[in-house]
């Protein structure tokens, strides 16, 4: 049977191949793509449930969807059965994140066809169209750069009955930002930068996302600007590589710093962060921003990536561990109350015992913050997968475990340091256990401490009284209080 269909898809039934035994239930002729399996002829679907894997730019990315969705009509359901629309946001970074999604995909073709499913983000770009080979049940593809095409893509889905992708390589210039639907309202996501020019060779996002495209200032501070008048308190700036920001607009005149300087200068605004940085687009200018602008929180996160040279030569990483602790150095020098974050790869191809142990060094001298560390994995595409993957599974968790074990001896001396001293916390929200407050001071450390409802969105002095494992738990000091001490 052909799926007719006039105006917008009035002829909608529900279908499974071979199964003429329920009330609404048709025999029919299914798409190719899909013969063999359960079908469904879709409605509009009216609910929709998203899942979101990996990075916070795929977390923006999915706020930007559901916008589009909702604005569309649909509700959110927290309901993975029942939901109409079932949309998974991908993440490619890693092998383990692929697999993730790849289990997900093929637990949903085992059971009865009820939803409408799509894949969205770097998994979409990566793998295109051989998505449906391997997931006859999944509706459509859409990549990083074609999110405001969803509706469209949906429509077709819907009118043609058939699977439908759209992936463009080229960069999606009238993004519609301001739709994101938020699902906090204290602290935002703000794109400023979209891609990587970087091409480090283990690293799957140039691809995935394309080269770098500045987003225009003033569309970033028309955003900044309506998240101050919502009352929101902190605005995190996103890029793969926020330093690059303005170097593929020069005319624009407006670097990174330059930016900052701006987003400041907005009445009202609260806290700034930025993520991520590359090594070598940090600049002395940005550090005196760090220094001298009063929103601009005292927090980079810029991965090491490894701390041996010729390693970081074999990433295509572009700087020297010495070129990278002159960054460190000028930084703690410049921003004496910095705190680091990094990302470090252990058990890249060829990586010997010797060359992690100058990594190891590497943390155990900087003293990071915050730290997050991978095992190597090839990636389709990029340059390191010609060579051979040949560090063992266990090494690497070996190798992996050290560091984890260095990292959490190095926290939790920093977090002792701060112990009986008051540091300003923006209070976020209730904390999981539902009682106490949670936020998070301006060095990005999480703080507990009791409190009422109405100190959620504002900044309050707490002092440290403990800690345990990543949590500070302290208590509130009032603003008498502080005067007389
Ligand atoms: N294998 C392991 N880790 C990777 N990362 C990026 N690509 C890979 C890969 N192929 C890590 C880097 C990056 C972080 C987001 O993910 O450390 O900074
Ligand atoms: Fe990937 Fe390197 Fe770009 Fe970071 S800087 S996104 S690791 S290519």
């Amino acid at each position: 049977m052909a799926v007719k269909s006039s105006k917008r898809f009035p002829n909608i039934v529900e279908g499974h191949i071979g199964d003429g035994s329920s009330k609404n239930t048709i025999e029919l002729t299914p798409p190719l793509h899909i013969q063999s399996f359960s079908i469904m002829i879709f409605r509009e679907p009216k609910t929709y449930f998203i899942r979101t894997y990996g990075c916070q730019m795929n977390e923006l990315d999915t706020q930007i969807i559901q916008g589009q969705l909702e604005k569309r009509g649909l509700a959110f359901i927290d309901d993975e059965e029942n939901a109409d629309l079932l949309i998974y946001n991908t993440c490619s970074i890693r092998d383990l994140a692929e697999r993730k999604v790849m289990g997900k995909l093929g637990q949903l073709g085992r059971g009865k066809k009820r939803h409408i499913i799509g894949v969205t983000g770097c998994m979409a770009m990566a793998k295109k169209d051989s998505l449906f080979r391997k997931f006859p049940h999944l509706d459509f593809v859409v990549g990083t750069n074609n999110i405001t095409d969803l509706g469209t893509v949906l429509d077709e889905v819907l009118y043609t009955q058939r699977q439908v992708y759209k992936t463009d390589d080229r960069f999606e210039e009238n993004l519609d930002y301001l739709v994101a639907k938020r699902d906090h309202n204290v602290k935002a996501f703000v794109s400023i930068i979209r891609g990587c020019d970087k091409f480090c060779t283990y690293c799957v996002v140039p691809y995935t996302r394309g080269g770098e495209v500045s987003r225009p200032a003033m569309s970033i501070i028309e955003e900044c600007k309506q998240l101050v008048d919502r009352g929101y308190q902190e605005i995190t700036l996103l890029g793969q590589n926020v330093n690059s920001y303005g170097k593929d607009k020069p005319e624009w005149n407006c670097l990174f710093h330059d930016l900052l300087y701006q987003i400041d200068r907005i009445p009202g605004m609260g806290r700034v962060r930025f993520l991520t940085s590359h090594p070598v687009d940090i600049t002395r200018e940005l550090m005196l921003a760090i220094r001298d602008l009063p929103s601009l929180c005292e927090f980079v996160h810029f991965p090491i990536q490894a701390g041996s040279n010729r390693i970081l030569k074999k990433m295509h990483r572009i700087y020297t561990k010495e070129q990278y602790f002159e960054k460190v150095a000028m930084l703690t020098e410049i921003v004496p109350n910095v705190s680091l974050g990094t990302d470090i790869i252990v058990g890249f191809p060829t990586e010997t015992e010797e060359e992690f142990l100058e990594t190891y060094q590497a943390v155990h001298d900087i003293r990071y913050s915050v730290g997050f560390f991978y095992s190597y994995s090839p990636r389709k595409g990029t340059p390191a997968m010609r060579w051979k993957d040949d560090i063992p599974d266990e090494e690497k968790q070996d190798r992996l475990q050290r560091l984890l074990d260095l990292q959490a001896s190095v926290t939790s001396e920093i977090r002792a340091s701060m112990l009986g001293q008051t540091y300003e916390v923006l209070v976020e929200r209730f904390n999981k256990d539902g009682k106490m407050l949670k936020g998070r001071t301006r060095c990005w450390k999480k703080v507990i401490f009791e409190g009422p409802e109405n100190l959620i969105g504002t900044l309050q002095q707490v002092k440290m009284n403990s800690f345990s494992h990543e949590t500070l738990i302290g208590e509130r000091i009032c603003q008498s209080a502080l005067k007389i001490l």
